[in-house]
């Protein structure tokens, strides 16, 4: 089902994702060679209980943890894990969901661990920019095509892959909910957009193939090459002319510094 929201509710959230933003932040600040991605789970746990929210993953379809971390050739859905170490070099995509006041945040973003290959930060950049691409179309009259085709043509025309298997949703009283959001597209095809809608908007960008292998987890998914992947989602509401984002990188990348990508 697709839901249209009223002014009231897109504030509501945006509370929410607001949260999510700022829980970010507060993880940009502490990612460096030696710290688990266990680690990065307490942080935003307890960041997003002390602002009033509720981890919106959490035992969603018996999900274990408040975020989900991927780390290199990790899609999405990696659990964090006392085990996992980030080292100098990595990537590790953070997404993260707040729930409250009846509705849901979600965004995600990947960071780089000390010094990066750079080859792999283009690939971080331009997922980043493909996102911001794919929301420049999606306002009120254009169609889920021309923003799945906008974000897979940036990306295909660099040399990048895009993930089929996964794909951005609705968001709202739901953490998923109707429309489905494909990051590949044909324009003027697909599910018209009308003001009130509201999606989170999430391309998966391979540096090889765009192929994926599912652990045994039953959760985290990775490139079937073992290449990179990158992964960042924002939470948008539908409207004329410009689409109001909702969910938000500019803590983050307050926190970065000249280091943000
Ligand atoms: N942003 C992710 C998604 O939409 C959140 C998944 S959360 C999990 O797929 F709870 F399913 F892990
Ligand atoms: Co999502």
């Amino acid at each position: 089902m697709i839901y249209l929201k009223t002014d009231e509710e897109i504030e509501l959230l945006r509370i929410s994702n607001q949260i999510v933003a700022k829980t970010l932040a507060e993880i940009a600040k502490v990612i460096k060679p030696g710290v688990s991605t266990a680690d990065l789970d307490k942080i935003a746990e307890e960041y997003i209980r002390d602002n009033g929210g509720v981890p919106g993953f959490l035992g969603y379809h018996g999900y274990p943890k408040s975020i989900c971390t991927s780390v290199n050739d990790e899609v999405v859905h990696g659990i964090p894990s006392e085990k996992v170490i980030l080292k100098d070099g990595d990537i590790v995509s953070v997404d993260c969901g707040v729930y409250k006041n009846g509705f849901h945040g979600d965004s995600a973003y990947t960071f780089c661990v000390g010094d990066v290959n750079p080859e792999i930060v283009a690939l971080l950049k331009t997922t980043k920019e493909s996102l911001y691409k794919g929301i420049e179309q999606a306002t009120e009259g254009r169609r889920l095509g021309d923003v799945g085709h906008a974000i897979q043509s940036y990306c295909e025309e660099r040399g990048y892959s895009v993930v089929r298997e996964m794909i951005g949703h609705g968001v709202g009283r739901n953490l998923h909910e109707g429309p489905e959001v494909p990051n590949y597209g044909r324009r003027g095809n697909g599910v018209m957009l009308k003001s009130g809608m509201t999606i989170a908007i999430e391309p998966m960008i391979n540096m090889g193939k765009r192929q994926l292998t599912f652990d045994k987890d039953g959760w985290t998914t990775r490139t079937i090459d073992k290449k990179a992947s990158a992964h960042f989602e924002h939470s948008i509401a539908i409207r004329q002319g410009k689409a109001d984002i909702l969910s938000s990188f500019e803590y983050i990348e307050q926190v970065l510094g000249s280091k943000a990508l």
